[in-house]
């Protein structure tokens, strides 16, 4: 078994889909691992190390991918007129990877064409069993706790209360927009910093969560609001009527706030739009917003992705693949989940690969096979 790991090309991404630790147990399962060289440095993992944990240093991707039989990777290999990483991979290889397979189709076509297995690690189920290879909770995390950190480098006050000879240090309000994987950290983060934090959410299981943590939890807590949970544990699509409000509750508290840091998503859909321009314009010169959902559209309309700007006297951070500013943890713990999850396509006893396609967590995320889009999602 032959497996693959290149170094990653896409603007902002800096991790790397497996560690020296993680090739070592690779190997220790059977595989020949092929990194490519510098494949690892965004992450402060070097050559030598993966040397040394078995890996073999290869000097391009298309060397890496030849005769792979499995390729990792962080995000979707690049498929454009300039770079072929899809015809690098060998008919028949197996693919794990994130893909934005929900809204990518021309790459899933790719990939078909190219009868690659196909595993969109975004698509793995939230069940029990599949939590340790789940990717957007080990990478939201960190995404979490490093908004905060962003947003306090762009803020002219500190965060925590300090009561000095020279005067009081007022704590900084921090209000967190979406108390899901990164915003409960977030909320952590914030209170271990000193702030004073509040946090809204449209599930009402978020409450009890946000409360735990330390912050107030502000929301129109309604009906509607106490069914804003899909059975999969994600939030719907909220009414107009229910926006309105919302967005009133919300214009009342946002005008008291120092900082928002914004990580409200609904999955497959734009981002919901919490912070208006006209909320903006009534923050208090020198607040901070960091608008983690940038990527998808913004909770911000004002957020621009890969930039930090200044509008109304507020700073505004859009930066993009939050979780590649904390590459060495979130490169770490992402090697993890796949290493997991390869252990579901490994038969251990003959060291050889098989999909087992009765699995649900494998019909959860296999997304092309046998020059085919399989996933029922996703078919045309
Ligand atoms: P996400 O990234 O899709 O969304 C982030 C948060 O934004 C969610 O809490 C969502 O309710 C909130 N949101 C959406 N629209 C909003 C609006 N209009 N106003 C305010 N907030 C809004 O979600 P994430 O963080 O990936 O996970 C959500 C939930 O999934 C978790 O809290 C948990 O219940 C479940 N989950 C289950 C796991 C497991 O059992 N293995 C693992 C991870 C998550």
């Amino acid at each position: 078994m032959k497996l693959a790991v290149p170094k990653e090309r896409r603007a902002h991404e800096t991790r790397v889909a497996a560690s020296p630790d993680t090739v070592k147990k690779l190997v220790a399962m059977g595989f020949e691992v092929a990194v490519e060289k510098g494949a690892g440095e965004g992450s402060a993992m070097v050559d030598e190390a993966y040397e040394k944990a078995g890996a073999q240093i290869v000097k391009d991707m298309k060397t890496a991918c030849a005769d792979a039989d499995v390729v990792l990777k962080v995000a979707a290999p690049i498929a454009d007129s300039k770079r072929n990483e899809i015809g690098m991979m060998k008919e028949g290889a197996i693919l794990v990877s994130q893909l934005s397979a929900r809204t990518d189709k021309e790459l899933l076509d790719k990939l078909a064409g190219q009868k690659v297995t196909a595993f969109a690690m975004e698509m793995v189920p939230r069940i029990t069993r599949a939590q340790s290879m789940d990717v957007l909770s080990s990478q939201a995390n960190l995404a979490g706790y490093k908004a905060v950190i962003d947003s306090a480098e762009q803020f002219t006050r500190a965060f925590p209360m300090m009561m000095t000879a020279a005067g009081t240090v007022a704590p900084a309000k921090v209000m967190v927009f979406g108390a899901g994987v990164a915003g409960l950290q977030a909320i952590a983060t914030a209170k271990r910093l000193g702030a004073v934090v509040s946090a809204t959410d449209v599930r009402p299981a978020t409450k009890e969560q946000v409360e735990s943590l330390g912050g107030n939890f502000v929301a129109v807590e309604n009906e509607e609001f106490e069914q804003a949970q899909t059975a999969g544990g994600y939030a719907k699509e909220m009414s107009d009527e229910y926006k309105k409000q919302q967005a009133a509750l919300i214009a009342e508290t946002i005008k008291k706030q120092d900082i928002a840091i914004c990580t409200a998503q609904i999955p497959g859909r734009q981002a919901p739009v919490l912070i208006t321009e006209e909320m903006v314009q009534s923050m208090k010169p020198g607040s901070v917003i960091v608008d983690l959902a940038v990527e998808s559209g913004g909770n911000c309309p004002l957020s621009e992705v890969g930039k930090v700007v200044e509008k109304h006297g507020v700073k505004i951070v859009g930066y993009a693949n939050v979780p590649g500013r904390v590459a060495a943890d979130a490169s770490q713990l992402y090697a993890k989940n796949l290493l997991t999850f390869l252990e579901l396509l490994v038969d251990k006893e003959n060291k050889k690969l098989s999909v087992p396609h009765d699995d649900d967590i494998i019909k959860g995320c296999l997304v092309t096979e046998g020059g085919e889009i399989v996933h029922p999602d996703l078919k045309a």
